[in-house]
């Protein structure tokens, strides 16, 4: 099975690239240097329909497990149409573009939590068919992406998933895990909010995911994130725990005390329990952070 993935220089581009079995060839592309992960690699930018044509007929994929994005929330909100080129043109050529070349592949998207407005009329966590109402235009462009996606006439895979946590050598930005560890271990405080209900997610456990949708070839919507609630908080404050590090350096914050750019979520958890049945067995915070701590 040969596998094309998209954002190969991100945490999940990385993961995805470390689980893959020896079955599948793998073919990484971002648009940065070769980020060096075993595969062949071509750089492209996929708002660029030339460089998408190229990049396909280069792979010639039976999957594309499309994860690059403009992943920075509040920098989509304070530029909607760069966010919405990264995010959704980009998008929309691939999905074209494989649609007639390799009408056969599957195509499947990363994407979040954010489609949700989170505020749930019943406080349980999203299940698959739940109503989207974005409040942010990342939110936004990742449905407007994810639209795009359900026109492919092939195969096609939506991935859910939220609060994405990690290490990758490679990864060009930081994540909740690894601010909360470098202000820790910088004797620094850290504020995190508490009226913000996720399900954190192991960037490990999301690419074991992916790979499991192409493999199944799964078809439709699944979430694809941790299986616990937490807020960024609770998240920090398990992170601490695992690293021996001061818990009471971390301070509760709540939106109207700071006010980020774009909106977010106050409870947009994700039930996963459609993709437990396909065999997505994600690991808790506390086993993550144990494998996570081999490394950092
Ligand atoms: N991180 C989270 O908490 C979270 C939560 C929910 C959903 N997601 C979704 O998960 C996916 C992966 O996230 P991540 O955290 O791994 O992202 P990341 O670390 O920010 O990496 C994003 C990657 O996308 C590539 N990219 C961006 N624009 C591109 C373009 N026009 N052409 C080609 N490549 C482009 C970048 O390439 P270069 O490095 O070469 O510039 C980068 O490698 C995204 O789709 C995101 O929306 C993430």
């Amino acid at each position: 099975m040969r596998i094309l993935i998209t954002g190969a220089r991100g945490l999940v581009g990385y993961h995805i690239a470390a689980a893959a079995s020896p079955s599948m060839t793998l073919f990484l592309t971002s648009r940065g240097e070769d980020p060096n992960l075993g595969y062949p690699y071509l750089a492209a930018d996929l708002t660029q329909r030339a460089e998408v044509e190229r990049l396909l007929r280069w792979a010639e994929p039976d999957v594309v497990i499309h994860s690059a994005a403009m992943t920075l929330v509040d920098a989509c909100q304070e530029n909607p149409e760069l966010c919405w080129l990264h995010n959704v043109t980009a998008t929309r050529y691939l999905v074209e573009t494989l649609a007639e070349l390799r009408p056969k592949a599957q195509f499947v998207l990363v994407s979040t939590d954010f489609v949700y407005d989170g505020f749930p009329a019943l406080q349980r966590p999203y299940v698959e068919g739940d109503y989207e109402a974005p409040i942010s235009v990342y939110g936004a462009s990742k449905l407007a992406a994810e639209a795009w996606v359900r026109t492919y006439p092939g195969c096609w895979a939506i991935a859910r998933t939220a609060l994405v946590y990690g290490w990758a050598p490679t990864a060009p930005r930081d994540n909740i895990l690894l601010r909360v560890l470098n202000q820790l271990k910088a004797g620094r405080t850290i504020a995190l909010f508490t009226d913000q209900v996720r399900t954190p997610t192991w960037a490990a456990d999301l690419a074991t995911g992916l790979l499991l949708l192409a493999t199944e070839q799964a078809q439709g919507i699944y979430h694809l994130a941790g299986p616990t609630l937490e807020t960024p908080c609770s998240l920090g404050q398990k992170a601490a725990a695992a690293w021996g590090l001061p818990v009471e350096k971390i301070q509760p914050l709540t939106r109207e005390e700071f006010v980020q750019p774009a909106p977010r979520p106050p409870y947009s958890p994700l039930s996963i329990e459609k993709a437990r049945a396909l065999g997505y067995n994600p690991h808790t915070p506390e086993e993550a952070f144990a494998q996570i701590r081999l490394h950092l």
